[in-house]
This record gives structure tokens, sequence and C-alpha cells, in this order.
């Protein structure tokens, strides 16, 4: 990112010095999956649209790449409504896609949809978290795992944690493939003060965390944590302009893909004592 950039960023970041009372902090963490599902209740299947650009973006989502042998597995987790893996879907014929999400009625809306077909669906219930993916998906099964604006949603204390549990159903070879909120977005430079819990992770009206990764983050966690390898983890920066409301600025995102190694005993030294029980 250009250095004057950040260097403003971190100026108005620097402005805001409260942080969200301890009590309140539990609270929103604590009610992470009950605020989720209210939005999906609010919201239903009109809030975020399909997201038709991923194979621009990754390539192992193009149609006939041979990222496997057998019939391809994908998992989604935090997969809302189904937007990230309605095109994968009608893209690949061959691919088979779980999807997770800790909302209820998010995974509702999933099942529901007319493009389910559990031939080639599988949707469930899991808190990324706390509850072991190894239980539902056979562990090291999975070609690619999508991670679409969901890591953002976990307090940094608990990302850890999923990252190990989405390593352990990864095939040796696979990947996660990661887009995300980046430092310096512009959402986050417009958080008022009374909206921050700690750096870089604040809370939304709803009541609903956001965090924001920088590229460092990412490896910290994939690579350090987890024992996967770096293939890809750099910034994407978009212009917004909306002359009405008065914005010019960047939305930053991450963009990133780790790679499981091919010797799975690597994975497993690096994973202990992160893993899900
Ligand atoms: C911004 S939405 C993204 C939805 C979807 N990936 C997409 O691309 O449209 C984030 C999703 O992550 C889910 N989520 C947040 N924390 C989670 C957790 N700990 N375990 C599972 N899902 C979670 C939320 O319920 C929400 O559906």
């Amino acid at each position: 990112m250009d250095s004057g950039f950040v260097a403003r960023a971190q100026a108005t970041l620097a402005e805001d010095t409260s942080v969200v009372p301890e009590f309140w902090q539990s609270k929103y963490k604590d009610e992470a999956a009950r605020n989720w599902d209210k939005f999906y209740n609010r919201n239903t299947t009109n809030f975020f649209k399909d997201r038709h650009w991923t194979d621009r973006e990754f390539e192992e989502l193009r149609p006939g790449y041979a990222f496997s042998e057998q019939r391809p597995v994908l998992l989604e987790i935090g997969c809302g409504v189904g937007n990230f893996i309605w095109p994968v879907v009608e893209r690949n014929p061959d691919v088979f896609v779980y999807a997770c999400d800790f909302s209820p009625r998010a995974v509702g809306f999933v099942t529901a949809n007319e493009r389910y077909n559990a031939d080639r669906c599988r949707a469930f219930v899991c808190d990324i978290t706390k509850d072991r993916l190894a239980e539902t998906i056979p562990p090291h099964s999975v070609d690619l795992v999508s991670a679409i604006f969901v890591l953002s949603a976990l307090p940094p204390e608990k990302q850890a944690a999923a990252v190990a549990n989405i390593a352990e159903i990864l095939k040796p070879g696979g990947r996660v493939l990661i887009r995300d909120y980046g430092v310096y977005d512009l959402a986050q430079l417009r958080f008022k003060p009374g909206h921050k819990l700690e750096d870089n992770l604040y809370v939304r009206q709803d009541g609903t965390l956001s965090y924001y990764f920088s590229t460092d983050r990412l490896q910290e966690l994939f690579v350090g944590h987890a024992g996967l390898v770096e293939m890809e983890n750099d910034y994407t920066l978009k212009r917004l302009v909306n002359v009405k409301k008065d914005i010019d600025a960047d939305r930053v995102f991450v963009q990133a893909k780790f790679q499981a190694p091919l010797d799975t005993r690597s994975l497993e030294q690096a994973m202990e004592g992160t893993r899900v029980d």
C-alpha cells in the first residue's frame, strides 16, 4: 500500500482512543451466532448478491481446473445463504460442495434454495471456532476451502482454532482461498468512537463483529499456526467514488491462498495445541 495512504489511515485510526467495555465485548462475542441469525431473519436472502467474480480471482474455481483426479470437493465456511456457492455449483458440474454456517437460518436458506441438490451439496450448521469439521467431513478429504468475508467475523483469539479446524479436513496439497476486509479499509476508517473492541476489531450497529486483516496476520495464522504454505497473500484496493454520499476513498481487501503440505505429518505437528476438540 502507498505510504501516504497508510500514514493518513493510521492518523485517522489513532483519533479513536475509546474501547467498548469488557461486558459488552463478551456479550458480542458470546452472542455472535444469534446476531448473525437475526441478520438473516431481517435480510433473508436479499443482502449479498451472488458472487460471480470468484473465478476471475481464483483459477481453481474455473471449469476444468484440474485440482483433483477424483470428484473435486469444496467446503465453503461461513456460507451465509449461498451467494458464493451457487455460481461455483453452476459452473462446475463435477464439484461436490460442503457449506457450513453457524446461523441455522442461513443454512435453512441454502437447503431451501432451488439450486440445492443433495447429490452435489451438503449444508450444515457449524461454528468453525468450536465444532470440529472432521465430525461431518472426513479428515484430509477436501480440495478447496473458501473463506469469503468470514474470518473477519471472528475475534482474533478464536481465529487460530478456526484455521486449525480447516487444516484438518484439507487434502495434502489442498488449498484455502481467502477474500476478506483489509486494514485501513474505508469501512474501518468510518467507524465512529464506541465501536472498537481492540486494534482492527469493531462491532457494527447490528452487533456483528468485523476484523480488518493485515497480510502479516494471515501469514501468522495459516503458516505460523497451521503449517500451510503461502501461495498468494496481497492487498487489493478498489477506489470507491460516490458524489452524492461524498465518498472518494479506498476499499481495501486481502486476497490470499494457502496450501496444505503434501506430507500431512508436518501439518499435524504444526497444529498440535491449536486443534478444536
Ligand atoms: C459476510 S457473510 C459471508 C457469506 C458468504 N461467505 C458469502 O460470500 O456471501 C459472513 C458469514 O459468516 C458466518 N459466520 C460468522 N462467524 C462464524 C463462525 N464462527 N462459524 C460459522 N460461520 C460463521 C455468518 O453467519 C455469515 O453468514
